[in-house]
């Protein structure tokens, strides 16, 4: 039987601009190409994971424009389950992203529907699905929805994954709902508010009841425990676009808990995926090898 992962999130169209130099203020610059694709944390990570080979279910909440239809459409394609997807009137969610020569982005997310996902009808749909292993959640969409969500999950035994993307405070009142946190080291210094090392490291996971790991971009990702952090390193590829890369992570590594493979096993897969996705551009697009 396939591991089955239920991811809820966002879903975005996301327009890329490449261009060598971001520009600054007031400054006008011409860019290299323009392409648009498939994106939002949350999706990215029910497609990575389904192309992993998970049995995947996304709960979204997309608008009545003409990006919803072909999200759905991108969904199905990459065998994605769609029946719990909420639609509302209005805009679906789309993120304008700038990529510089050297693959490093900087992303606006505008909401739109997912802002509007309902908490009882993502429950509703939670408790529609045998057998699910593993619950994976970001901050694309309102915090007191993943609240709501979490919390009925973790009440029937399903293991929850949280990526605190984008970065935001959490409340101690959330944590206790999830199984894993995996901040990048900008997320982890938002959230505990300290700087990163590996005295501070030891000492928010004193702090929380959850397993921590921290992605450390082109360094690969640390698992901490409560009194010491194993260093897993990435392989040096050449990065041209990093967009997605910590979803592919998420995506990999939900997979791999899924699966029943080590932590170890699960980390080492989920760098494996992330380094191969900066590699090529684009978010989902990065994905298919
Ligand atoms: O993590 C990358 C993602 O962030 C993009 O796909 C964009 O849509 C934003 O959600």
């Amino acid at each position: 039987m396939k591991p089955k992962i239920c991811v809820i999130g966002s879903s975005n169209i996301d327009q890329f601009s490449y261009v060598d130099d971001i520009p600054g203020d007031g400054e006008t610059v011409f860019g290299n190409s323009y392409e648009t694709g498939f994106g939002g944390k949350g999706a990215n990570q029910a497609i990575m994971a389904g192309l992993l080979g998970a049995e995947t279910i996304m709960i979204t909440c997309l608008g009545s424009d003409i990006f919803a239809e072909s999200t759905i459409e991108n969904y199905k394609a990459n065998g994605v389950n769609v029946d719990f997807v909420q639609r509302v009137d209005g805009s679906s969610g789309v993120a304008p992203i700038w990529v510089d020569s050297t693959g490093q982005n900087r992303i606006i997310v505008i909401p739109g529907a997912n802002n509007l996902i309902d908490s009882d009808k993502a429950i509703t749909s939670i408790e529609q699905i045998d057998d699910l292993s593993v619950l994976v959640g970001q901050c694309e969409i309102p915090m007191e929805v993943n609240q709501a969500v979490f919390e009925y999950a973790r009440s029937q035994d399903i293991t929850t994954i949280f990526n605190p993307a984008p970065a935001q405070k959490l409340e101690k009142d959330f944590l206790e709902h999830v199984d894993w946190l995996i901040p990048n080291e900008n997320e982890f210094e938002v959230i505990s508010g300290l700087e990163i090392n590996d005295e501070n490291l030891i000492e928010f996971k004193n702090q929380i009841t959850c397993e921590l790991i921290v992605t450390l971009g082109e360094k690969g990702a640390a698992l901490i425990s409560n009194d010491a952090v194993a260093y897993f390193e990435a392989p040096k590829v050449d990065a041209i676009d990093t967009t997605g890369a910590g979803d592919a992570f998420i995506g990999a590594f939900a997979f791999g808990l899924a699966s029943s493979k080590s932590v170890d096993e699960s980390i080492k897969i989920a760098i494996e995926k992330a380094s191969l996705s900066v590699t090529k551009k684009g978010t989902q697009s990065s994905y298919i090898n």
